[in-house]
This record gives C-alpha cells, sequence and structure tokens, in this order.
C-alpha cells in the first residue's frame, strides 16, 4: 500500500517514513522544503535501505498535488491513505505572520482534502497538537476536554484543520502531539531548527554544544513543585510509531487521539535528566516567564491504548541521550 507522508522531509515526518517503510508500506514524500533539507528524505532511504518518492511540492498547489496522485497512479502505485504533516509550526513566527499561518496550514490542508476527495483517497491520518487544549481545567487531559482560546495564531489553525477535517467525510485519526523530543538513535535524521530554535530541547542541546552561552529556564514561579513548567515530553520515534498504529487501528470515521506518555516533567527535571543521561553539564539561569506559556499539561494516552495499540515505550532519558547523539553529528557536518 502507497502512503503519501506530506511534510516528510521534516521532523516528524522523516521519522514515521522510516517506522512506515519499516512497516512493509511503500512512501512518496511532498515536501516544499520550506523548513527542511531534502538530505533528510536521502538520510530516510539510506536508513530504510528502501526507495522513497519524492515530490517537491506546496501542498497549497491543488494542481501540482492532483498532479502527484495521478503520476502515481500512472505508475501502478495509487495512493491509498495519506499521512499529513506539512504546515509551519513556529509559534512566534505564527504571531508575526498569522496571515502566512493561516493561508499555508489551514489553505494547505483545505487543497488536500479535495485532491484526496477527487482521487477518491478516503484514509487520513493529520498532525494535530495539544495546544487545541489552551490550559486544559483538569489533568491529565483527555479528548474530551474543550478547545479553549487558542493561545496563537498557530494554534488557531490546528483547531481550524480538525474542524475541517471533521467535516470532510474522510476517515481520519487526529493524532494530537503532546511534546516531541529526541531523533533516531543511528544519529542520522533529527531535528535540523532553522535560526533560534524556540523550543527547549533543541535549545538546550544548541547550549551544550557551545553554540549558545545559557539556557533560560522561562519561569520558577510557576506553581509547580519546582516551580518551573511541566508537559508531557515523547520521543519522535515513539510518535512515528503512531502513525504507523493509527494507519492499521483507526477505522472509526473521525478520532481524536493524545499521543503522549502519561507523565509530566519540569523544566528543571529535563535539565536534570540531560545531564543524567549525557554526562554533560547544562549551563542554565532561572529567568522570567515566557509570554503566552501555559503552566502544565500532560497527556491521559488511554484512548490511544486502547484504540490504536499503541503507547510510548521510550523513556526521557533515551529521547534526551538521542536528542544530543543527532546534536554532535549536526556539528560535526
Ligand atoms: P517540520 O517543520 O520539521 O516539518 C514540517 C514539514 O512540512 C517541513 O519539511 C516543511 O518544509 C513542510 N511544509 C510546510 N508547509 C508546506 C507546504 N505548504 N507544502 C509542502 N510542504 C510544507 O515540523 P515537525 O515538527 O515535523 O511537525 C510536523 C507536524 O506536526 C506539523 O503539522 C506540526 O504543526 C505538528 N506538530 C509538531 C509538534 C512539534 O513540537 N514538533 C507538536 C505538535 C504538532
Ligand atoms: C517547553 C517548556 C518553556 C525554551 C510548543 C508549542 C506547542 C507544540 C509544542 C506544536 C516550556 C520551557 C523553553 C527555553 C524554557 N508544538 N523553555 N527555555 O511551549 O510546550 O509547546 O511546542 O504544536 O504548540 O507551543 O514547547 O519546547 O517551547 O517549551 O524554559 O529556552 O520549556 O517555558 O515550559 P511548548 P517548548
Amino acid at each position: 500500500m502507497t502512503v503519501l507522508v506530506t511534510g516528510g522531509a521534516g521532523y516528524i515526518g522523516s521519522h514515521t517514513c522510516v517506522a512506515l517503510v519499516e512497516s512493509g508500506y511503500d512512501v512518496v514524500v511532498v515536501d516544499n522544503l520550506s523548513n527542511s533539507d531534502v538530505t533528510m528524505v536521502e538520510s530516510v532511504v539510506e536508513l530504510s535501505d528502501h526507495s522513497i518518492g519524492f515530490y517537491e511540492v506546496d501542498i497549497c498547489d491543488e494542481k501540482a498535488l492532483e498532479s502527484v496522485f495521478k503520476e502515481q497512479s500512472s505508475q501502478g502505485c495509487p495512493i491509498e491513505a495519506v499521512v499529513h504533516f506539512a504546515a509551519l509550526k513556529s509559534v512566534s513566527e505564527s504571531f508575526e505572520k498569522p496571515k502566512l499561518y493561516h493561508a499555508n496550514n489551514v489553505g494547505g490542508t483545505e487543497a488536500l482534502i479535495k485532491v484526496m476527495k477527487s482521487n477518491g483517497v478516503e484514509k487520513l491520518v493529520f498532525s494535530s497538537s495539544c495546544t487545541v487544549y489552551g490550559q486544559p481545567e483538569e489533568m491529565p487531559v483527555d479528548e474530551s476536554a474543550p478547545f479553549l482560546l487558542a493561545e496563537s495564531p498557530y494554534g488557531e489553525t490546528k483547531q481550524k484543520c480538525e474542524k475541517m477535517i471533521s467535516k470532510s467525510g474522510l476517515t481520519a485519526a487526529i493524532l494530537r502531539y503532546f511534546n516531541p523530543i529526541g531523533a533516531h538513535s543511528s544519529a542520522k535524521i533529527g531535528e535540523l531548527p532553522i535560526g533560534v530554535p524556540n523550543n527547549l530541547i533543541p535549545f538546550l542541546c544548541q547550549v551544550v554544544a557551545g553554540l549558545r552561552p545559557e539556557l533560560i529556564v522561562f519561569g520558577d514561579d510557576y506553581p509547580t513543585e519546582d516551580g518551573s513548567c511541566i508537559r508531557d515530553y515523547l520521543h519522535v520515534c515513539d510518535l512515528a510509531d503512531a502513525h504507523v498504529a493509527a494507519l492499521e487501528n483507526h477505522s472509526k470515521s473521525i478520532r481524536a487521539y493524545n499521543l503522549g506518555t502519561g507523565k509530566g516533567t519540569s523544566v528543571l527535571e529535563v535539565i536534570a535528566s540531560f545531564e543524567n543521561a549525557t554526562g554533560e553539564k547544562v549551563p542554565f539561569k532561572l529567568g522570567p516567564r515566557r509570554e503566552g506559556d501555559i503552566i502544565s499539561i500532560w497527556a491521559n494516552p488511554s484512548r490511544a491504548q486502547a484504540e490504536l495499540k499503541w503507547t510510548a515505550k521510550r523513556t526521557i532519558k533515551e529521547a534526551l541521550g538521542d536528542a544530543w547523539r543527532w546534536q554532535k553529528e549536526l556539528v560535526s557536518k
């Protein structure tokens, strides 16, 4: 079965391509390389020892997308399912360019749905985010928690896409990721942050690699045990496996699934765990809160466990060790 992976040259997409190939799927990637490099697709091929199709196409370009579907059919490998990662993902950039985020993320998803329907492709796995929940009232958060006012234009695009997919008539698994971290244990693929990373782990790794002077812990006066924020960090390879599980086990028309470990970890605990995993010291300073940060969130992943037969298997220590190995690989390139 041929699966189209939009955004497959990106961080989570590349790891998912490996997991899909390892599970016996034929993979075709569509990516406009706006936040990635084609070498990542080459590394996926090398890692999985299997060819994958690659089209440098913007998913907002309906005509170009249509020709990908047609080309695949004419080659006798018609697309039968889509795993849809392609989106812009920077929360801070989305405040500066809300229209671009809307056009790319919502417009791109709209175009994809149209082309899927006109080609009779019904199965979709969509990358959503725990950001749709805002700061939930009850923890751990399950899928019945309401969407609160989106905290960023980026978050709003995920809420809008989810609503659009719900009305599309497709068979769709909506995967709400918590905080994906780490890299493939081979250190051949990982996250490629462009510019100054916003997210904790790539920033921390760059500090330890000597590329930045220190990590600022955004807030130590939150109402948590050690005063720093709490998140649910999961290994990107566990996340990749969840997409395979969704393709294989999701059968209901539309269903949302939380993907996390079910365990919350504070920023200070992440630092301690990184030091423990790598033997490296993390230069850090306590600083002011970052605007817009929620205090704490972690998943109740029991629906994914029961229905997708998926559970996060790797530890945070493993994920941090893999993130560090990948960072060292990047520096050596
Ligand atoms: P990423 O930026 O590494 O990957 C996204 C890929 O999509 C990139 O390769 C980019 O070039 C491509 N892309 C963007 N717009 C495109 C377009 N119009 N046409 C074709 N390709 C396009 O990001 P990621 O971390 O791998 O995230 C993948 C998905 O998961 C995104 O939808 C993101 O919103 C979602 N998500 C990510 C996180 C996270 O923390 N990384 C958390 C929750 C949800
Ligand atoms: C994690 C924790 C920071 C950097 C974002 C998006 C969300 C989702 C995941 C896509 C927070 C703290 C960070 C630093 C720090 N993405 N921190 N110093 O904020 O949970 O979520 O990524 O959907 O939508 O908002 O992730 O990695 O930015 O931060 O102290 O230099 O690390 O305050 O508590 P976040 P993050």
